[in-house]
């Protein structure tokens, strides 16, 4: 008898939490998992978790001239168990954010300042999708997709980028390729480019072997 109700007090219980759950802000001092990190009591959850700040330029003195500044659910807990997070893009002039992947999230791209080139290839046919964007312009990148962004205007560019995942993940494609320790023979064989040219970028990227 115990049991029982004790068993129907535990699924109202539950259910009652779970109605009243408006937010999971991340406690970032709990392990992550698949579905991202454990909920801060809410008696410790301030407006701040909810408010990021990402007005500061991103430095640019870098081997591709950009920097990205995300506002993730590590680093801006308020997003945590939302379909949501934000970054920054600075471009210096010239400046390429490379061909790189979200293994974990959509991507749309607001031009605030400059000009930047875009695209993305699909994974069927690899059809390509790129053009030019101008400030107010905005373009979507599908998840997964390899995709892109050069400024191709005079001065610096920035952009905004959302994201349908608090949690999005970036894997910039030559830095998975170069910056890595396998054997320059095996990226020789796995890419078909030549051994020279591995040296070369492993060099560059930090790369070893
Ligand atoms: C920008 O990064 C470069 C290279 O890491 C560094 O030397 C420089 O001090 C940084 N500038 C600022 C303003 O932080």
């Amino acid at each position: 008898m115990f049991t029982q109700a004790f068993f129907i007090f535990s699924l109202f219980f539950a259910s009652t939490q779970a109605s009243v759950l408006d937010f999971c802000v991340a406690d970032p001092s709990l392990p992550v998992g698949p579905a991202g990190y454990s909920c801060k009591k809410t008696t410790e959850v301030t407006v701040g978790d909810f408010v990021y700040s990402l007005a500061a330029t991103g430095n640019t003195s870098n081997i591709i001239a950009a920097a990205v500044t995300p506002a993730f659910a590590p680093t801006y807990p308020g997003v945590n168990g939302l379909d949501i997070s934000i970054a920054r893009l600075d471009l210096a002039e010239g400046g390429v954010i490379p061909f790189h992947t979200h293994p974990g999230a959509s991507e749309v791209l607001v031009v605030i300042q400059g000009t930047i080139c875009a695209g993305f290839i699909s994974s069927f046919e690899n059809k390509v999708y790129f053009t030019t964007l101008k400030r107010g312009d905005v373009m979507v990148f599908p998840q997964g997709l390899l995709h892109f962004q050069i400024n191709s205007g005079k001065g610096p560019a920035i952009a905004f980028v959302s994201f349908s995942s608090p949690n999005p993940g970036l894997q910039i494609t030559d830095f998975a390729f170069f910056k890595n320790d396998l054997p320059t023979e095996i990226v020789a064989k796995t890419t078909f480019l030549d051994i020279a040219q591995i040296k070369k970028l492993k060099g560059v990227l930090g790369g070893t072997n």
